[in-house]
């Protein structure tokens, strides 16, 4: 079988990776020269953007005779690649533009889920001008949080008493995305720890994944900007430390209650990967965000703990026939190796080098470099390899991954070592007990 993979970063180094596993031929749209895609693609379309390049990829994606497509990042979903492909019988593992609204507009999200009453998000509005937010920050004490209500990369969200000192910044960050054309929701700020739990959906079924914890902040602590994600983890029980069993149960039920609502509002199912960002609260489980793909790095943690053949996974999200799908009952630590200032000021001066020593211990997915004629390996302003390790628990995973981690050398580049560390964990197990 033929598959295309969209995406050029460290999601879609792993997906290439275990569909190649299983015998299939890669083809890939690549944005940045990927050398872990590049190696395993039989060829490859360099694209500068995905705008304006529909066409081509769908002629590329014809002229080889593909027989289904894997998308990863949202900016392909937001832009209809999936509706064009589709048009031309190449089936896709990642949902229409209409149904990846669930991802690209915030407002759509909280009104859909308002609308089938479920009600699991805090109290919010959505702004198309400044008029009421003063009034409506106000109703919340203070304690919110604005949203641009589009995509920006997991970077357009500031939250009070941590990016906006007082309510002259938050109305100051209001008005500058007014100003770039935007719209955006204030929300309450929820308290708690957060989590993803991720599930395949083809349309009718719905199975779901371990739950799996990112580290968005850029620096150790969880401080600093909002960031792609660090690095995750996950247990060898499919939950977290600080979850309860009735946790993750509740989390499964939304991505159940929402497929079904996205079903309903536009008669189409959703066919692809259903990630919903959620907080645990005092309250019970919250939604943060949905997202209409993998997320990254989740999916690394959850496609080397897939026990399925991932192939006829994506077979079976696009058929209609979604069975069971199994993970491997161990932990896994992924970390992100980045350019130092990632997140805020990104160096221009970052090397990365590899040393296959490394894979003692762990595996390495390359993400946003690029690999230079003579083979040396450059950095961009984004992400530049994970690194992931499995253990009999976090502990175990964790150190094999530092382990790993020490083969990689290079000039201006920064991990978040705290990343799955029992300090850290155990602060966030008690953080959760105070709340509860
Ligand atoms: P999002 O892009 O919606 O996932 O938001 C990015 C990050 O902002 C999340 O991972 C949270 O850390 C934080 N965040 C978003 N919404 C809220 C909220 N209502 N309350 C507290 N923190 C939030
Ligand atoms: N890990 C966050 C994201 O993929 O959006």
């Amino acid at each position: 079988m033929n598959f295309l993979v969209i995406g050029s970063g460290a999601r879609e180094h792993i997906m290439a990776r275990r569909l190649s596993d299983v015998g299939v031929k890669i083809f890939s749209i690549l944005t940045n020269r990927n050398p872990g895609l590049l190696n395993l693609s039989e060829e490859y379309l360099f694209l500068r953007s995905y705008h304006n390049n529909i066409r081509i990829t769908v002629d590329f994606a014809l002229s080889k005779g593909i027989d289904c497509a894997v998308i990863g990042p949202e900016d392909p979903l937001a832009l209809g690649y999936s509706d064009a492909l589709m048009k031309k019988g190449i089936p896709v593992v990642g949902p229409i533009r209409q149904l990846a609204q669930i991802e690209t507009s915030k407002g759509f999200t909280r009104d859909l889920l308002t609308k089938n009453n479920i009600n699991v998000s805090p109290k919010y509005q959505r702004f198309d001008r400044i008029d009421g937010a003063e009034d409506f920050i106000s109703l919340l004490s203070d304690e919110y949080v604005v949203k641009y209500d589009g995509l920006m990369g997991g970077k357009g969200v500031r939250v009070s008493g941590e990016h906006l000192r007082n309510k002259k910044e938050g109305i100051q960050y209001c008005n500058e995305l007014l100003s770039k054309g935007g719209s955006f929701i204030i929300e309450e700020k929820l308290l708690g720890e957060e989590f993803s739990l991720m599930s395949f959906c083809d349309g009718n079924n719905v199975r779901h994944m371990p739950a799996v914890q990112d580290h968005k902040r850029a620096y150790e602590g969880d401080e600093g900007p909002n960031t792609g994600g660090m690095g995750s983890y996950t247990n060898s029980n499919h939950s977290l430390p600080f979850l309860t069993d009735e946790d993750v149960r509740e989390a499964r039920d939304i991505n159940e209650q929402v497929s079904r609502s996205l079903k309903d509002e536009f008669g189409e199912g959703y066919r692809g990967i259903l990630y919903g960002g959620f907080m645990v609260t005092g309250n019970g489980v919250k939604l943060i965000e949905y997202n209409a793909r993998f997320g990254d790095p989740e999916a690394i943690n959850l496609l080397t703990l897939l026990d399925n053949d991932f192939a006829s996974v994506c077979m079976d999200i696009v058929g209609g026939t979604l069975e069971e799908v199994n993970f491997r009952k161990e932990a896994s630590v992924c970390k992100y190796i980045v350019p130092l200032g990632y997140g805020s000021d990104p160096s221009k001066e970052a090397t990365l080098i590899v040393d296959d020593k490394h894979k003692d211990y762990s595996d390495l997915y390359y993400a946003a470099v690029n690999l230079e004629e003579g083979g040396s390996i450059s950095t961009t302003s984004s992400r530049a390899a994970a690194i992931i390790s499995t253990g009999e628990d976090i502990e175990e995973a964790e150190k094999r991954c530092e382990l790993g981690l020490k083969y990689i050398s290079g000039n201006d580049l920064f991990v978040r070592h705290d990343i799955a560390k029992a300090n850290l964990i155990e602060k966030r197990v008690r953080n959760m007990e105070s709340i509860r």
